[in-house]
């Protein structure tokens, strides 16, 4: 059975050029339920350790700088079957490739800076939402 939450970034692209409100008010259209949120910053540890996977990659020390540079916002969302429909809802990695009307194409800088994460499977899910979250912060 599939999981019912996802945990997502709006990243600081989106929260410095006025995003948090229009980005929240689809989220929210399109069916999730924010059980969690906060306005936060990441330390380079933090996003070194939440992209880890990605160390070997050639844009690990840029995605990094990036996501340590502003403040983001980070909740987790519950709907049935959250994770596969919040990446639909989000669109491709790439803004250029994302299809009309998702978050990415209508937010997003660029592939680097694209606005906003949302977790590709349920384990990842978990953990990323409690990286930010104790369980007393999930409601
Ligand atoms: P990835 O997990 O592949 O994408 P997604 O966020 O859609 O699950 O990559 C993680 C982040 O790394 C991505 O959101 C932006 C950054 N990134 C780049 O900067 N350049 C790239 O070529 C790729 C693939 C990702």
């Amino acid at each position: 059975m599939a999981s019912n939450r996802t945990f997502t970034m709006l990243k600081p692209d989106a929260v410095r050029k006025g995003y948090i409100g229009a980005i929240l008010e689809q989220i929210t259209a399109s069916g999730f339920r924010i059980v969690a949120m906060k306005l936060t910053q990441l330390t380079i540890n933090d996003a070194k350790e939440f992209y880890a996977v990605h160390k070997e990659r050639p844009f690990y020390g840029e995605l990094v700088e990036y996501m340590t540079s502003g403040p983001i916002v980070a909740a987790i969302l519950e709907k049935e079957n959250a994770v596969e429909d919040f990446r639909t809802l989000i669109g491709a990695t790439n803004p250029e490739e994302a299809a009309e009307g998702t978050i990415r194409k209508k937010y997003a800088t660029s592939i680097s800076e694209n606005a906003v994460h949302g977790s590709d499977s349920d384990e990842n899910a978990a953990i990323e939402g409690a990286f930010h979250f104790s369980g007393r912060e999930q409601f």
